[in-house]
């Protein structure tokens, strides 16, 4: 029988998290309250926006689909993430009102980094933080739409964390050894992310999730999740394994695509009422309350 290589670490990613199980623990369970505290506030849900870019007018729509989403973020009340943009854009996602934080990338022009960083916390961002799994391309370091990146080093991460009083989240952690060195700068949160799948064989988030979440204990840095989560069953497993919420991805696209902000709030509720039945079928009350007891893998 011919065997086909899969290098490609979105389908490994899917593979890996539709192998792990979820059991049932109904007798003296209650009906789950899925709201969750994600840098300091309250939100309704664990779910939360991606870091998306470059999203035009969809079907002929006023609003471009970053403010759309945003949108939907704000009247669902979950945490949106917005990424690489040019400040004027940044400012009509902020006047979305929802709490929004701007992942900057690792720009090679690293005035750049300061002025969307600063520009962000003087215009009301929620927090801040940078994309550091953006930095290297196969040419060497990588140039986006024609900007270029650049190695980031901890020191610079550090500065950037001390120029702002915005919570800081590093995205694109996929190993202890960056997640402690996020832990060592200051950062509130980091994103445990292979950015769907720029590393050929990137492991899965939630395969080294438990070693991150284990190594960042006791340090009150936060941990996200993202990739291929498009469902209450995915972001459940990711809670399970120790994330504290987890951002929905192009899983998103189709209901802001044909419906705009009202499609992706529709979405964002249906993904957190998944969550909320299963928690409730597994006998967890609260999000803090969640382990991996019900998973089987
Ligand atoms: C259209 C698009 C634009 C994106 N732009 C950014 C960006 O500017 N910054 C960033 O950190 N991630 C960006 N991402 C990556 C997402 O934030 C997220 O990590 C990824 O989509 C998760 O994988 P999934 O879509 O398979 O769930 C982008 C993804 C897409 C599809």
């Amino acid at each position: 029988m011919a065997y086909t290589r899969v290098s490609d670490a979105n389908e490994i990613t899917a593979r890996y998290m539709d192998s792990i199980l979820i059991g049932e623990r109904l007798i003296d369970s209650v009906v789950a309250d899925e709201s969750a505290v994600l840098l300091g506030e309250k939100f309704s849900s664990p779910v939360m926006t991606p870091a998306f870019s470059h999203l035009g007018n969809m079907n002929g729509r006023e609003l471009t689909g970053l403010e759309e989403y945003s949108l939907a973020a704000k009247e669902c009340n979950i945490l949106n993430f917005c990424g690489m943009m040019e400040n004027d854009m940044f400012k009509k996602i902020v006047d979305t009102g929802a709490k929004t934080v701007r992942i900057v990338k690792p720009y090679a022009d690293n005035a750049k980094v300061r002025d969307q960083l600063a520009f962000a916390e003087a215009e009301g961002a929620f927090g801040v933080g940078m994309d550091i799994d953006h930095i290297f391309g196969e040419n060497g370091t990588d140039v986006v739409i024609g900007e270029e990146m650049a190695v980031q080093t901890t020191d610079m991460l550090r500065s950037y964390v001390e120029s702002t009083k915005l919570p800081f989240v590093v995205k694109g952690v996929l190993g202890v050894e960056d997640a402690l060195k996020c832990a060592d700068i200051g950062a509130a949160a980091v994103i445990v992310s292979h950015h769907h799948g720029r590393l050929p064989y990137a492991v899965p988030p939630l395969k080294v999730l438990p070693d991150i979440v284990k190594a960042l204990k006791d340090t009150g840095v936060q941990v996200f999740v993202d990739c291929g989560i498009g469902s209450g069953a995915d972001v459940y497993k990711a809670l399970a394994l120790g994330a504290d919420a987890a951002a929905v991805g192009r899983s998103m696209l189709p209901s802001l695509e044909k419906d705009g902000a009202a499609g992706v709030a529709e979405f964002l509720r249906k993904v957190s009422s998944e969550l909320r039945y299963i928690m409730s079928c597994t006998g967890f009350g609260t999000v803090r309350d969640i382990d991996d007891s019900m998973l089987i893998m």
